[in-house]
This record gives C-alpha cells, sequence and structure tokens, in this order.
C-alpha cells in the first residue's frame, strides 16, 4: 500500500555535462569531463569494495569512453520525486531513514563525502529501498559537515511531511527553519542521532 512501485521512473537523464541511458539491468553514465568522471568512478569503485550497503552498484567501467556501469535502481525514481507525489506511512520514512543514514555514516568512516546529498541524488527500488547515488561533487575528504547539514535538511522534509502536505522544506542555511510559520529547531549532530536513535526504539 505505502510502496513506490506505481511511480514511473526516468527512462534517461542528460545534461550538458553527461548522459545516463540504459541497457537492460545496466545503468550507463557517461561524463563529459575526465577528471569528473575519474573521480565519480573511483568513488563508486572504494565503496563498493567496501561493501557499502544502499549505494547504487558499481559494475564496471569505460576509460575510453567516460563511462560508469552501475546496476539499474527499478524503477530509480528519485526521492525527491516520490516526497513530491506521496506521503509515505511513516514506518516506511523510518525505514528509508535509517538506511540512509547508516549509508551515509559508513561512507564518511571511509573518507567519502558525497558533496550533492540531497533527495534528488536518492534512488528508489520497488522495495521501498533507498540508493545514494551522483558522486560526481564527491572527494576523498573528512570534511563532511555540509553532507550531515544536508542530511538533516532530508531528515525534516522526511519527517515534517503531513497528509496531503507536499510543501518542500527550503533549503537555507540558517540554523532555524520555519515551517508554516512555526519555527523549527535544526538538531546539531549529536542531537540528530539521538533523535534518530529514539525513532528507532
Ligand atoms: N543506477 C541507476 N539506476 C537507475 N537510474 C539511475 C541510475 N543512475 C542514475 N539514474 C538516473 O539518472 C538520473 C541522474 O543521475 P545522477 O544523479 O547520477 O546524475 P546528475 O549528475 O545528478 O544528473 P542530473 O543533473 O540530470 O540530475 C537519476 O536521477 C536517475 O533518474
Ligand atoms: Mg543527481
Amino acid at each position: 500500500m505505502y510502496s513506490i512501485v506505481n511511480c514511473k521512473a526516468n527512462t534517461m537523464a542528460t545534461n550538458s555535462t553527461h548522459t545516463i541511458t540504459f541497457d537492460g539491468d545496466i545503468a550507463l553514465k557517461r561524463i563529459k569531463r575526465k577528471q569528473t568522471y575519474l573521480r565519480e568512478r573511483d568513488i563508486l569503485k572504494k565503496l563498493n569494495e567496501h561493501g557499502c550497503q544502499n549505494i547504487v552498484e558499481y559494475r564496471g567501467c569505460d576509460d575510453v569512453k567516460n563511462v560508469i556501469y552501475m546496476t539499474k535502481v527499478n524503477p530509480g525514481v528519485t526521492l525527491e520525486y516520490v516526497m513530491s507525489k506521496q506521503v509515505f506511512h511513516l514506518y516506511t520514512r523510518r525505514d528509508i531513514w535509517a538506511q540512509i543514514w547508516a549509508a551515509l555514516s559508513h561512507i564518511h568512516t571511509l573518507g567519502v563525502k558525497h558533496g550533492d546529498f540531497k533527495a534528488k541524488n536518492i534512488l528508489m527500488d520497488e522495495d521501498d529501498i533507498p540508493y545514494i547515488c551522483d558522486f560526481d561533487l564527491g572527494a576523498f575528504s573528512s570534511q563532511v559537515s555540509d553532507d550531515c547539514h544536508k542530511a538533516k535538511i532530508l531528515y525534516y522534509q522526511l519527517f515534517c511531511i503531513r497528509d496531503g502536505d507536499t510543501h518542500h522544506w527550503p533549503y537555507h542555511n540558517s540554523d532555524k527553519k520555519y515551517r508554516n510559520g512555526e519555527q523549527i529547531h535544526m538538531l546539531t549532530g549529536p542531537e540528530l542521532a539521538k533523535d534518530i536513535a529514539n525513532l528507532m526504539v
């Protein structure tokens, strides 16, 4: 009932810097700039070698054509799209969040920052399992505060959505967030961890 299975997947995404196409169960990301290609390829490779869960699965590459092969997530709609179209059951949101948070934490322990962490870069499969994708702005770096800040925003996007309310959480930098005129305090890292732990009970 709460599955995202009915959402339509994008069949192809393209912009000036890269193209995504699909061939059977493989998603191919062709990136124009060599440096960007190498960065995403190396990060994905490392995360997969370390068995990171809830990350798109790296399947190989073509260094001549600058193509990264990944397992296609089905239907592969973005979490942003899903959140704009439907309201999840609370238990589904908890599950999704727990997986996303664990995956991001794992990435960080491996010394990788995502660099563009947001609902649009999380793909959902038919069983509501999230997969973090799009590491082309990532880096081998321990400077992960921006990822954590974005994770907090995502957390609030996921849990502040009420039935029938498709309002999008505004992306701004202040620590004080307002929603329908109501001020909401953005949690610090430890507060967030505690909050999540409580949520999981
Ligand atoms: N492994 C995959 N399985 C299914 N779909 C994928 C996969 N990888 C990418 N896509 C599709 O391609 C889109 C863009 O991928 P990605 O986020 O890696 O590139 P991007 O740099 O953000 O491109 P854009 O600027 O178009 O969002 C995703 O939102 C998704 O629809
Ligand atoms: Mg993206």
